[in-house]
């Protein structure tokens, strides 16, 4: 069966199911957005596409941009920057600050809040100018240099930041935080800003899928072995308190942002991104690990 009818086929079935889970308000420009869009685009190393829905639509990638960030302090800091954020899965929700107490201000991992305001931090210390810098990456990655942020979504965040604050101020005390605490967060309401359609993210993802390489433009983006730890990261922290249900249903490595996506990558087949902005308890989207889930048991294919 090709893609395309499996997509058909999910797209159908979707339509039965009841419409549940929310849209994320807890930062107000995000609650704008119709609940029941709904995307998906996937796209082969070797040049094959699958989309529908509402794919040429541009949303807030929000936490999935963690995994770009991640891969530029990861390039920049090698194995150093795990003496400042750890690889473990937390079983806590995204802005958790459960742990990070008992763990004396190292997050557990770079995927929750508390771990991608440390990658900012050092991204901060090292880049001249952050967000231009890493926009460029993002767009590298990408090979496509129209993605931006939302200034919009990044002042709206930023204006009901309470947890992430308290984050980083426990973060700072315990010396885990080197830079001004605002021009980091500022940086990271930025880079969760970054808007892009389901076909910008499914492609912007395959360097995951091809060992570093974005199979498209060849540029290298990162090593394979990096590549390979950076699944790996995701496969058990992309999801937070979920990462177990999601690898138990899609078996990919994967990430979620409270905007309603999700992309998982097939290391060596291809990268696929769902949009449904309806989340579940978790923040993670209702309709997108549905037709993830459908999608690698229809296909047979997964990492397991
Ligand atoms: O910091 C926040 O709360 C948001 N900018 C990102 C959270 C997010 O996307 C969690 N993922 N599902």
């Amino acid at each position: 069966m090709s893609y395309n009818s499996i997509f058909q086929k999910i797209y159908n079935q979707l339509q039965e199911i009841p419409i549940t889970g929310k849209v994320a308000n807890y930062i107000p420009e995000l609650g704008k957005v119709d609940p029941n869009k709904f995307g998906a685009h996937l796209a082969t190393i070797d040049g094959e596409h699958s989309f529908l829905g509402d794919s040429d639509e541009k949303f807030s990638i929000q936490s999935i941009a963690k995994v770009f960030s991640l891969a530029m302090a990861y390039k920049q800091e090698n194995e150093k920057l795990w003496k400042r954020v750890g690889v473990e899965p937390s079983g806590t929700s995204f802005n958790s600050l459960l742990t990070l107490e008992r763990d004396q201000g190292i997050p557990r991992n770079p995927m929750l809040n508390a771990g991608a305001l440390v990658v900012c931090d050092v991204l901060v210390s090292y880049l001249d100018n952050p967000k231009a810098e890493f926009l460029d990456f993002v767009r590298k990655a990408s090979g496509n240099d129209k993605l931006d942020y939302s200034y919009d979504i990044a002042e709206s965040e930023k204006s009901m930041s309470y947890i992430n604050t308290s984050l980083i101020n426990l973060m700072k005390y315990y010396e885990n935080i080197d830079n001004d605490l605002n021009v980091v967060m500022d940086f990271y309401f930025s880079l969760c800003s970054i808007e892009m359609t389901c076909k910008e993210l499914a492609i912007s993802f395959l360097f995951l899928a091809n060992d570093g390489k974005n199979p498209y433009t060849k540029e290298r983006i990162i090593s394979a072995s990096k590549t390979k730890r950076i699944n790996a990261i995701m496969q058990l922290c992309g999801f937070y308190d979920q990462a177990g249900d999601f690898s138990f249903k899609i078996g990919l490595p994967g990430k979620s942002g409270v905007g309603g996506g999700i992309v998982a990558v097939h290391p060596g087949k291809y990268a696929i991104s769902v949009w449904s902005p309806r989340l579940n308890k978790q923040g993670n989207s209702n309709r997108g690990m549905y037709f993830l889930e459908k999608f690698t048991t229809e296909t047979e294919y997964s990492i397991f």
